[in-house]
C-alpha cells in the first residue's frame, strides 16, 4: 500500500453501506472482528460487573476513576437529573401512535427545546444525567402506567431507572441487575454502528445535541439495528410456540433448516463487523444459563445459539453465522420479569445515546486539535439509471 494510504477503494465497495471505510477516530470504544468491544481498550468481560456510573465515567474521561472522582461524578450529574415539569408534561401528552422509538426520539427533541442549552458538553453531561428520567416518562406515558415519580439518582443510575418505570407487579433485584448489564454493553460500539454515525453526522451540522440524539435514535429505531432486540424475542417466542418447550437440539436444527429451504428469515445472528460471537451476547448468555436455565425461552434461545451457527456455517457465503447480542437480550429482559418488548429499543437507546453524546463532544470540541470535524459529506458518483 502507498505511504500514508490507509484503504483503496475499489468500485466494487460502492454501494455497500460504507463497511470497512475508515471516516474518523473514535476514542471511546473498539470493536474488533475477533475479539469483540472494547471500551478504551478494556473488554466487555472486565467492565461486565462494574457500576454503570464508573463505566461511564470510564467512556467520558477515557481512564477509570477512583472511587472519590466517580462519586464526584456522579453528584454532579444528580443536580441535572430531573427534566423540569413541563418537559414531563409534553412527553405526557405524546400521541401513542407508532413505534415507541418515535415517542423516545420525540421527548429528546421535547427536552433540546425546553431545557437545551445550546453546548455539546453541557448537554451531554445532561443527557446522561436526564436519561433515565425520559425514557421511564416515554415508557409510563406509552404503557399506561401514568405520572413519573422524581428522579432518585442517589439510588443508583439503573436503580433509579427502575424506581421510576411505574410497571405493574413486584421489580425484583433480578430485574434490576439484568437492567444494569443490559445498559453497560450497549453503551457504545464504536463510532460507525448507524445510530452513532449519523448522530455525529447530524452534529456535523451543528444541530445541538438533543437534536443530534433525536436523529441518532430514529435510526436505532430500524428493525436491522436497535429494534432486532424486539423481533428477535419475537422469533424465539415463536420457535418456542413451534417447537415446544421440550424441544431437543435436533428438533431446533430441523427447524432451522426448514425455515431457510423455504426463504424465512432466521433472526439474531451475523454482524457487520464480527466473525465470532458477539462476545456482548456470550456475557448475556452466561447470565441466562445462570440465572434462568430452566426458562422456556433461555432454553430455546440456548438451541438456537448452537444450532443456529451450526447450520449458517454451512454455507460458506455467510461471513459470520454467530449470535449477536439481540439474539438474547429480550429473552433475558422477559425472565427477569419486563415482559414489555415494545420498549426494549428504548433500554437500548437509554444506553446508546450515552455513548454517542460522548462521541459527539469529541467531534465537535475535541477532534482535529479542537478545531471539530467538518459538515460530513461523503462523495456519491453520478450514474444513469437509463
Ligand atoms: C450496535 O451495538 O450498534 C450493533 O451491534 C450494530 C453495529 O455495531 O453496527
Amino acid at each position: 500500500m502507498r505511504d500514508g494510504v490507509l484503504f483503496e477503494i475499489t468500485k466494487d465497495q460502492i454501494e455497500t453501506g460504507l463497511r470497512g471505510f475508515p471516516v474518523g477516530y473514535c476514542v471511546t470504544s473498539y470493536v474488533d472482528a475477533y475479539k469483540g468491544l472494547t471500551y478504551v481498550g478494556r473488554p466487555i468481560s472486565e467492565v461486565q460487573n462494574k457500576e454503570p456510573m464508573e463505566v461511564i465515567y470510564l467512556l467520558y474521561h477515557g481512564e477509570m476513576g477512583s472511587k472519590e472522582q466517580v462519586r464526584q461524578f456522579e453528584k454532579d450529574l444528580s443536580h441535572r437529573a430531573s427534566c423540569k415539569p413541563e418537559t414531563l408534561r409534553h412527553i405526557e401528552s405524546l400521541p401513542k401512535s407508532g413505534h415507541s422509538m418515535d415517542a423516545f426520539a420525540a421527548a429528546l427533541l421535547l427536552v433540546g427545546m425546553i431545557e437545551g442549552k445550546g453546548d455539546y458538553r453541557e448537554d451531554c453531561l445532561d443527557a446522561i444525567a436526564k436519561l433515565p428520567q425520559i425514557a421511564a416518562a416515554v415508557i409510563n406515558h406509552l404503557a399506561g402506567w401514568g405520572p413519573t415519580p422524581p428522579s432518585k439518582p442517589e439510588m443508583g443510575y439503573m436503580e433509579n431507572f427502575v424506581h421510576m418505570l411505574q410497571m405493574p407487579g413486584k421489580k425484583s433485584a433480578e430485574l434490576i441487575q439484568v437492567m444494569r448489564l443490559f445498559n453497560i454493553v450497549h453503551y457504545d460500539h464504536c463510532g460507525g454502528n448507524l445510530s452513532t454515525f449519523v448522530g455525529k453526522a447530524v452534529a456535523s451540522g451543528l444541530e445541538p445535541m438533543w437534536g443530534s440524539l433525536a436523529a441518532a435514535m430514529t435510526a436505532l429505531a430500524g428493525p436491522r439495528h436497535g429494534r432486532a432486540n424486539q423481533d428477535c424475542l419475537e422469533f424465539v417466542q415463536q420457535v418456542l410456540d413451534e417447537a415446544g418447550e421440550s424441544a431437543t437440539a435436533n428438533d431446533i436444527e430441523k427447524l432451522i433448516r426448514h425455515k431457510l429451504e423455504n426463504n424465512q428469515l432466521v433472526f439474531g445472528f451475523g454482524h457487520a463487523v464480527l466473525r465470532v460471537e458477539d462476545p456482548r451476547a456470550t456475557v448475556f448468555y452466561n447470565y441466562a444459563q445462570k440465572h434462568f436455565p430452566h426458562y422456556p425461552l433461555v432454553k430455546i434461545a440456548l438451541l438456537l445459539r448452537s444450532e443456529g451457527s451450526r447450520v449458517l456455517k454451512e454455507n460458506p457465503k455467510i461471513s459470520d453465522p454467530y449470535p449477536n447480542i439481540d439474539a438474547i437480550t429480550g429473552t433475558v429482559l422477559m425472565a427477569a420479569g419486563f415482559t414489555y418488548p415494545e420498549y426494549y429499543t428504548i433500554l437500548f437507546g437509554l444506553s446508546r445515546c450515552i455513548g454517542i453524546a460522548i462521541q459527539i463532544v469529541y467531534e465537535r470540541l475535541e477532534a482535529r486539535k479542537g478545531k471539530g470535524t467538518p459538515i460530513v459529506r461523503p462523495l456519491y458518483l453520478y450514474k444513469s439509471r437509463i
